[in-house]
């Protein structure tokens, strides 16, 4: 008999989300627990963006404007950009699943870095499409020099985090000029830049400023991070105007909802919670690289709204630990880290709550 589906969907592991707060009180049997495994926004969305959704949420009867027409035109002025070369989608990770649909045969390889976002792999193999991953090279960094050395007669489509998640490394405008001259013009280069908003580095860049040079460049941000709307699904990419018609065909006609829409728009409008945003994000990083090494941990240089910490021991046993005080983190032992947790910057107390809650496990 056929089987129910091909290999690549057979052998296909799901992407494995940050362990939801309401799951862990009703599992553990607690209350107040508090979760800094998915890197969400500890203030919450912006309060111009809710009252925009009580808004919207009166129009759900209606389909939502296809085009997105309002909020491409707001996204286009604040970046700089055209409107043709703004594409919006149901967070970027949509854009992620559309990138790879359009741009790539079955017979195309996508080239990717091992230990990076996970998300990257599952797409590429839920469609059928192969890939190659390269190791990263010392303290967890991407290494783009090895990078352009296995791109291949078949490779496609180049995926780049930057910065990194589950890593936090960045890598700077340099060693980005010197790999982007070495892809061949076909190749595209998606270089993902989800923590954009929060990286304080001068030597950072987005591929905004280099997609009109380089038109196989694309650039993804989302509003999920800095701005708060993760649970509202809103994510965008930049790119030359022919790559971005393509998307246009594939992606799904209503794929951003009405509050999304609206929430997005407010969001942009609220230049004041984004700046306090980072400015809570850059001492919370600050708190945590000078206490979690107190407990023996080691950090990479995190420049995004997360840490990763190498305990030197099996990490799945400390998450353990933690949910049962009621702290969630993201165990990433599944992205080839066994000895580290990945840890969002919370509010100041939740951050403390959680290095506390991290004393006590591994004093016992
Ligand atoms: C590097 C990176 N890219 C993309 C995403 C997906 O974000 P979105 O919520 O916009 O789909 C994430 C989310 O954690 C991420 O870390």
């Amino acid at each position: 008999m056929r089987p129910l589906v091909p290999p690549y969907i057979e052998t296909l592991k799901p992407y494995v989300p940050g362990k939801p707060i309401e799951e862990t009180e009703r599992e553990y049997g607690l209350t107040g627990v508090i979760k800094l495994a998915s890197n969400e926004n500890p203030l919450g969305p912006s309060p111009k963006a809710i009252e925009a959704m009580r808004v919207a949420a009166q129009k759900v009867h209606l389909y939502p404007d296809a085009s997105s027409h309002t909020l491409v035109r707001r996204l286009a002025t604040h970046l700089g950009v055209k409107p043709e070369e703004v594409v919006l989608g149901s967070g970027s990770n949509e854009l992620i699943e559309l990138l790879i649909r359009t741009f790539t045969t079955p017979e195309e390889e996508v080239l990717l870095s091992s230990g990076s976002f996970p998300a990257y792999r599952i797409s590429t193999q839920a469609h059928g499409r192969p890939f190659a991953e390269v190791p990263m090279r010392e303290g967890h960094r991407y290494d783009l020099e090895a990078m352009a050395k296995a791109i291949n007669p078949r490779t496609r489509l180049i995926f780049v985090a930057n910065p990194d998640n589950p890593t936090g490394t960045t890598f700077g405008r340099q060693e980005w000029e010197a790999f982007l001259a070495k892809v061949p013009e076909h190749v595209l280069v998606v270089h993902d830049e989800a923590y954009f908003e929060f990286v304080d580095w001068p030597e950072y860049f987005s591929a905004v400023e280099y997609f009109r040079k380089h038109p196989n460049v694309v650039a993804l941000r989302t509003f999920s991070k800095i701005y708060g709307l993760a649970g509202i699904r809103l994510g965008y990419g930049v790119m030359d105007a022919k790559l971005a018609g393509y998307l246009q065909r594939t992606r799904m006609p209503f794929n951003l909802t009405i509050p999304a829409q609206m929430a997005g728009l407010a969001a942009l409008d609220d230049a004041e919670h984004v700046r306090r945003t980072r400015e809570l994000n850059g001492e919370g990083l600050r708190f945590y690289e000078t206490e979690l090494p107190k407990l023996g941990a080691r950090l990479t240089k995190s420049r995004a709204n997360f840490v990763l910490a190498d305990f030197g021991r099996p990490a799945v046993a400390l998450y353990e630990s933690l949910l049962r005080k009621g702290v969630i983190v993201r165990p990433v032992a599944g992205n080839g880290y066994p000895t580290s947790l990945r840890i969002s910057v919370g509010t100041a107390e939740e951050n403390a709550r959680c290095v506390e809650a991290l004393r006590e496990v591994l004093a016992s």
